[in-house]
């Protein structure tokens, strides 16, 4: 549909595809799909919040690295490399900033453990052909001097940036509109199936959508869904994560930022990270919990995060505290996303992402627009095939979430 577009009535009854889910991953989905010419309609009663909303917006392809996730990485590296370009479309469609920063990561070691675990990430790193670059505890704190005194070492990756998340996805949701992607402002409550075919959507609301093709795109709420046959619901679940949002402090002309790039690290155990943004927000993130569908800010998990970024970051302390929240990953069985048709003709998956979601969100709108578009999923986006999953898929064992009734 052409931009600004006012949509046909019958679009807006039946359009070609209903998305339900409008965070990140709905919202791109639908803008891509809407500029290949497609009507387009989105279900969700707040569009434009979920995961995103709590996410830091790191692009960690390179220090987010783990082992048994090779396949994954390339997926990752192609949307980080899309990033820019991305970044230009979207703030041209919607007249607006995301934020999007290259700044780079330095990951770093407070102990000697820490720096044995980073000393092996970086070895895979090499191995992967990543660009990372070993430094001493030292050319670490001349880099950022409010790392603590104690850092033993560290890497640099200059490639790994940052954006916005809550920007991100307000900039998709305007985009959205100036698409021509029509909104239905109620959470869908059941997949409606005919003839084995994947049809359309029953709304808490009362409405009945129908449906070209249907796209399950609700985060790890996807699993929630009434109506979607066992076969096919997709294998994801909650993982809690909490973070805090600080205010940086004002420094004067000519002087060094408090930090000047993302600074992550492992302490006590648990990864950790502070993303520095240049509207003078510092995000501290985050826990990682496996709690069902329980956001609760919690005294332990603020205390955590705070003691934790205080040994990285002493002066941490001296931050006005001004937002605690927390968010739910779509966590999947191998830690990648689920993207395209299910063997439910008609019903397509784009969830799953768990820790990569704001990074993966260029990839997977093209990857969805081009299989609604097409019929046929580009190649980088195959190996990511809902069927992986399936009872028939050939390799690792199917795993399977316990199906939930809606709330
Ligand atoms: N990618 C950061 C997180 O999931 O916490």
């Amino acid at each position: 549909m052409h931009p600004s577009a006012t949509p046909s009535k019958s679009a807006t009854k039946h359009p070609d595809v209903l998305v339900i889910g409008g965070g990140i991953i709905g919202l791109v989905t639908a803008w891509r799909t809407a500029g290949r010419g497609l009507s387009v309609a989105v279900a969700d009663p707040a569009p434009g919040g979920g995961a995103a909303h709590v996410a830091a917006g790191m692009l960690a392809a390179v220090t987010e690295l783990h082992y048994g996730e090779q396949t994954l990485l390339g997926l990752n590296l192609a949307s980080a490399r899309r990033y820019p370009r991305f970044t230009d479309e979207l703030e041209e469609a919607a007249g607006q900033r995301i934020g999007y920063r290259r700044c780079g990561t330095l990951a770093v070691a407070l102990d000697a453990d820490d720096r044995a675990h980073l000393r092996e990430l970086h070895a895979l790193q090499i191995r992967s052909g990543l660009d990372s670059q070993w430094l001493t505890g030292r050319e670490c704190r001349r880099l950022e001097p409010m790392l603590a005194p104690g850092v033993r070492g560290g890497l640099r990756v200059d490639g790994d940036h940052q954006v916005d998340p809550r920007r991100l996805a307000g900039a998709l949701l305007v985009a959205c509109e100036r698409a021509g992607v029509v909104f239905h402002r109620s959470r869908a409550e059941r997949l409606t199936v005919d003839g084995g075919r994947a049809s359309g959507a029953e709304l808490a609301d009362g409405t009945r959508l129908s449906a070209g093709q249907v796209v399950l795109a609700a985060g790890s709420h996807s699993v929630r869904l009434a109506g979607v046959p066992d076969e096919v619901l997709p294998p994801v679940r909650p993982v809690k994560g909490q973070v805090l949002r600080l205010r940086l402090p004002q420094m004067p002309a000519g002087s060094a930022a408090f930090l000047s790039r993302t600074v992550r690290a492992v302490v006590h155990g648990g990864p950790l990270y502070l993303v520095p943004r240049e509207s003078g927000e510092l995000v501290v993130g985050a826990t990682s919990e496996e709690m069902g569908w329980d956001t609760t800010v919690t005294a332990g998990g603020v205390y955590e995060l705070l003691r934790d970024a205080h040994e990285l970051v002493p002066g941490i302390t001296e931050l006005p505290l001004v937002e605690t929240c927390a968010g739910l990953r779509p966590g999947s069985p191998d830690n990648a996303p689920l993207l395209g048709p299910t063997e439910l003709p008609g019903l397509h998956l784009a969830t799953g992402h768990f820790r990569n979601g704001v990074l993966l969100t260029p990839v997977t709108g093209d990857a969805m627009a081009e299989v609604l578009a097409t019929g046929s999923l580009p190649e980088e986006a195959r190996p990511f095939s809902p069927t992986r999953f399936s009872a028939t898929a050939p390799g690792p064992e199917r795993v399977r979430a316990p199906q939930e009734q809606p709330v």
